[in-house]
């Protein structure tokens, strides 16, 4: 079990406007990675709109979710680009052999990897970050980008159309200097309003694209 996973199991039964792709997997963040050098490694998909926009353009993607309702659903419309598979990344030994598989894959197919992830890190604890985070340095044998929007701390008391679940405000200053003591670097960040508005809400969010220097890891060792 995770955090809510009974509240995204329902929401994924009953919400049929999840088919477009976001703002984000089109905007700039992203623009720059390209389907020979990259494998994709998307947590917490949901509905795989921004999976499926990847696989659109010949990405090679491994899209993970918790809940099994959204992951049936996907699978259903699964390609030879996109698999989708149902996990709980707050699971720490299923997070690093996750991790340990697609590290492996990417190293078989000489590619680099990027995890991108959208609304996933403000539905997770810190606790879960840090497993995450973990896992990667751990299993880390290529190079690794981190591509990431969530909502941040200034998005608490703003208005939100959907309000009866867990979300944690990501305060980024200490985000990024989290990031940045565990070796990685910061090629791009901002935060703001505008970047994602959804019927009549406006969420205050950050964007922030991160890559693992694997440089580092290998002088601490
Ligand atoms: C706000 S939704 C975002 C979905 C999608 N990325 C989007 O942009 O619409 C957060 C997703 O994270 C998943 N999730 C949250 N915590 C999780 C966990 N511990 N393990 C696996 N999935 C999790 C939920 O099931 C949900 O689909």
């Amino acid at each position: 079990m995770y955090k809510n996973e009974g509240y995204w199991n329902n929401f994924y039964l009953n919400n049929k406007e999840l088919k477009n792709a976001s703002e984000f997997i089109k905007s700039d963040y992203l623009s720059k990675y390209n389907a020979e050098e990259y494998l994709i490694l998307e947590l917490g998909c949901g509905a795989g709109a921004d999976s499926f926009y990847l696989a659109n353009k010949c990405f090679e993607v491994i899209a993970i979710d918790g809940s099994e309702t959204a992951i049936t659903k996907n699978k259903a419309l699964e390609n030879n680009f996109v698999e989708f598979f149902c996990k709980n990344l707050s699971d720490e030994k299923e997070v690093k052999n996750l991790l340990y598989y697609v590290n492996e894959k990417a190293l078989r197919g000489q590619k680099n990897i990027l995890i991108y992830t959208r609304f996933f890190l403000h539905s997770i604890s810190e606790s879960v970050e840090d497993i995450l985070l973990s896992a990667i340095k751990v299993n880390s044998k290529v190079p690794t980008s981190f591509v990431s929007e969530f909502r941040v701390k200034e998005d608490e008391k703003l208005y939100k159309v959907f309000n009866n679940h867990y979300r944690r405000y990501v305060d980024t200053n200490l985000f990024l200097e989290k990031f940045i003591n565990e070796g990685f670097e910061v090629e791009k960040f901002e935060k703001a309003r505008g970047l994602s508005p959804f019927k009549d809400e406006d969420p205050f969010l950050a964007r922030v694209s991160l890559r693992y220097n694997l440089d580092l890891k290998s002088a601490k060792i």
